[in-house]
């Protein structure tokens, strides 16, 4: 049914209604908006799958399923992350077969990037809650994002590092697109501060090693090594950090918060305390909405602490439910994407909003310390830089 012809029958049922008088015909109900969520619920990156899961269930749970008049069916679907193609047919298959009218989910960038051209070929708006490469919003004009972007994460703790007594500095960073992004941007902020990058290292995506490349790093005696991990990661990059001797040599580690993960952060015991990271979100989150969101998380997710994924994911289902609210239910695709465009709002992590010209997320980043409190790690934030936009765009 069009949604012209939806808006119709709706128009004809409320007279019908006001007209006591007159038999009343069945009125028909709205169908329910479908949201096609594809995710990595398996593989390497299953933890982005299940954070993000669970957060929309959290945000279900806690705002109800009715938006714009429509109630939100989720179809999940497990991308297992690794495979572009995958991600592209599941998409492919949600739009023709279920019929979907979004897109969500995106566990990585280059599942994002082979999405794009269904997005834009269906006319069906795509809310990217995951991955983090600059380019893709521009990939398509149906895509928002409600992650973050690495040079957006990036710039901050190259600025703290400047401001903090380091001049020499190592990057070692995952060699896909987001560690690309965030190595140029680490790279341009910090060497315009004056500091100096003897050693530039890039991680292979998969079953990646990094013994040898830490090795590297000692050996260059530089004051900091500055690395970009996807999240999951992070927790073999302190270990072996830990194993080589690099805090003992003196080196300090420094990176975004997908190296401090709240999701693995506590397994990573002592090696991980006084680490210094930037990024938008930390489970220890001073407000009373993070407050609220962390604890209606662990209804859902018992042993699960939110991470900075799962933010992304609550904060695409408001964005999904707001776009609804402006169109009144109509699910046209440049209707809802032109209603999400410049929405604002009080996220657990803090203010965001929607630029309304790049469809990408304008939020704070937060410098953080790994510190213990009560028996467990936290990211605990000491600055923040206010309403941070992608550089990149
Ligand atoms: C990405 O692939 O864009 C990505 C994945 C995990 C992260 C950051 C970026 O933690």
């Amino acid at each position: 049914m069009s949604s012209l012809s939806r808006r119709r029958l709706l128009g004809s049922a409320a007279l019908v209604a006001a007209a006591p008088s007159l038999p009343r015909p069945a009125i028909a109900q709205a169908a329910p908006v479908r949201i096609g969520l594809i995710l990595p619920m398996t593989g390497p990156f299953a933890s982005t799958g299940r954070q993000i899961d669970a957060a929309v269930r959290t945000w279900l749970r806690m705002n109800g399923e009715s938006h714009g008049g429509r109630r939100l069916e989720v179809l999940l679907r497990d991308d297992t992350g690794v495979a572009p193609d995958t991600t592209r047919r599941l998409a492919q298959e949600l739009v023709v077969r279920e019929r979907v009218n979004v897109l969500a989910g995106f566990g990585l960038t280059p599942l994002a990037l082979s999405t794009a051209p269904v997005a834009t070929e269906a006319r069906v708006p795509m809310v990217v809650m995951a991955a983090g490469t600059s380019i893709i919003v521009q990939r398509s004009p149906f895509i928002l994002r409600t992650s973050f972007t690495l040079p957006q994460q990036t710039m901050p703790i190259a600025d703290w590092a400047a401001s903090n007594g380091i001049t020499s500095c190592a990057t070692m960073v995952t060699d896909y697109a987001p560690g690309h992004d965030s190595e140029a941007a680490f790279k341009r902020r910090f060497t315009e501060r004056g500091g100096q990058i003897p050693l530039e290292l890039r991680t292979p995506l998969r079953n990646p090693d990094y013994a040898p490349f830490l090795q590297r790093v000692r050996d260059a005696r530089v004051q900091a090594l500055f690395v970009f991990v996807p999240s999951g990661e992070g927790a073999n990059v302190m270990k072996q950090f830990d194993e080589r001797g690099l805090a003992q040599a003196g080196i300090r580690l420094i990176g975004t918060g997908d190296l401090t993960d709240d999701d693995i952060l506590n397994e990573m015991g002592d090696p991980a305390i006084g680490v210094i990271t930037s990024h938008f979100y930390s489970a220890a989150h001073d407000s009373p909405e993070n407050r609220e969101y962390v604890a209606a998380f662990r209804q859902i997710a018992p042993n699960m602490r939110p991470n900075f994924m799962s933010v992304g994911g609550f904060d695409g289902m408001r964005l999904i439910a707001e776009g609804l609210r402006g169109t009144d239910g109509n699910t046209d695709g440049q209707r809802l994407v032109d209603a999400m465009r410049g929405k604002s709002w009080m996220s657990p992590r803090g203010p965001i909003t929607i630029d309304a010209n790049t469809r990408d997320i304008v939020q704070d980043v937060y410098i953080r310390r790994v510190e213990r409190r009560d028996g467990q790690l936290w990211n605990i934030e000491f600055d923040r830089i206010p309403q941070v936009r992608d550089p990149g765009t």
